[in-house]
């Protein structure tokens, strides 16, 4: 009965984090694809292959369901992938749904018409073929009129982190920030629209200021996951050993993932 998590790298974790502790009984299988990482300057049909073949190592896994804990994977694939490629005995879901039903203060599969919500400007951080999908933008309008958006590409960011050079990362995160600010002085909330960016989510909130609500994906994707187990158990596979597999270098990786999860984590090759 095991669930496999995708990310193009480490970013995923923090989605993987969350999932674990929500569902101690599920085995989850990870899979980082860190060799072709960064996604989010990449076209929309590379991103589209990488992530369908890494789909299809983890149903070799046994998991008949996989999460795309990956923003741009879910912004600029997971729509093709679906309408496309996806066989009927299968699911592939992202996280973009599960923030916005949140921001919108909506129910799972409230498919009601937009209205207006409490929140009417928001940052949107996310990577730049996220942004260039306005992927969250149409998924907004679907559930909420009237809010203003103004998103920013974050580039530099995934590829420093995957890097492990924090200082960088720090920097164009302020950097970032200060970008957008220009433009929306005063978001009432912020989106951290790429899975990697929860490990630097204390400087985000630092340089938006404390007034800044900062929605991050971890635990409303573990929640939503949650309730569609509940809802489509036949959707765990037969899996039944958790692991963590990346197409990078194990050792590399594993060091990486110990330090930002702080326990041991061993991954092997994909
Ligand atoms: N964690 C991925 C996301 O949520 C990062 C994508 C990338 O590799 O650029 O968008």
């Amino acid at each position: 009965m095991a669930v496999g998590i995708f990310d193009s790298g480490l970013g995923g974790l923090t989605v993987l984090d969350a999932v674990t502790r929500r569902l101690p009984e599920v085995p989850f299988v990870y899979f980082g694809d860190n060799a072709h990482a960064p996604y989010g300057v990449r076209t929309a049909d590379d991103i589209f292959n990488l992530t369908c073949a890494a789909t299809e190592r983890l149903w070799d896994e046994g998991c008949d369901l996989v999460i795309l804990a990956c923003n741009t994977a879910s912004a600029a694939a997971l729509k093709r992938m679906q309408e496309t490629w996806v066989p009927p005995e299968k699911r592939v879901l992202g996280v973009f749904v599960p923030l916005i039903e949140a921001l919108t203060e909506r129910q799972w599969g409230d498919n009601s018409p937009p209205r207006e919500v409490a929140v009417k400007h928001v940052a949107l951080f996310a990577t730049p073929a996220t942004v260039a999908s306005r992927a969250f933008q149409r998924e907004l309008a679907f559930r909420a009129i009237g809010v203003d958006v103004e998103a920013q590409p974050c580039g530099g960011v995934v590829d420093a982190i995957e890097q492990g050079d924090e200082i960088l990362a720090e920097a164009l995160v302020r950097s970032h920030v200060e970008a957008l600010k220009r433009r929306m002085p005063n978001p009432e909330a912020a989106i951290l629209g790429c899975t990697h960016y929860p490990l630097m989510e204390t400087v985000f909130q630092e340089a938006l200021g404390a007034g800044v609500k900062v929605y991050s994906q971890a635990n409303l994707v573990a929640e939503s996951l949650a309730d569609y187990l509940t809802r489509r158990p036949q959707f765990l596979g037969p899996g039944t050993q958790s692991k963590f597999l990346t197409t990078g270098d194990p050792t590399y990786v594993s060091n990486k993932a110990t330090q930002f999860l702080r326990r041991k984590i061993t991954f092997e090759a994909a």
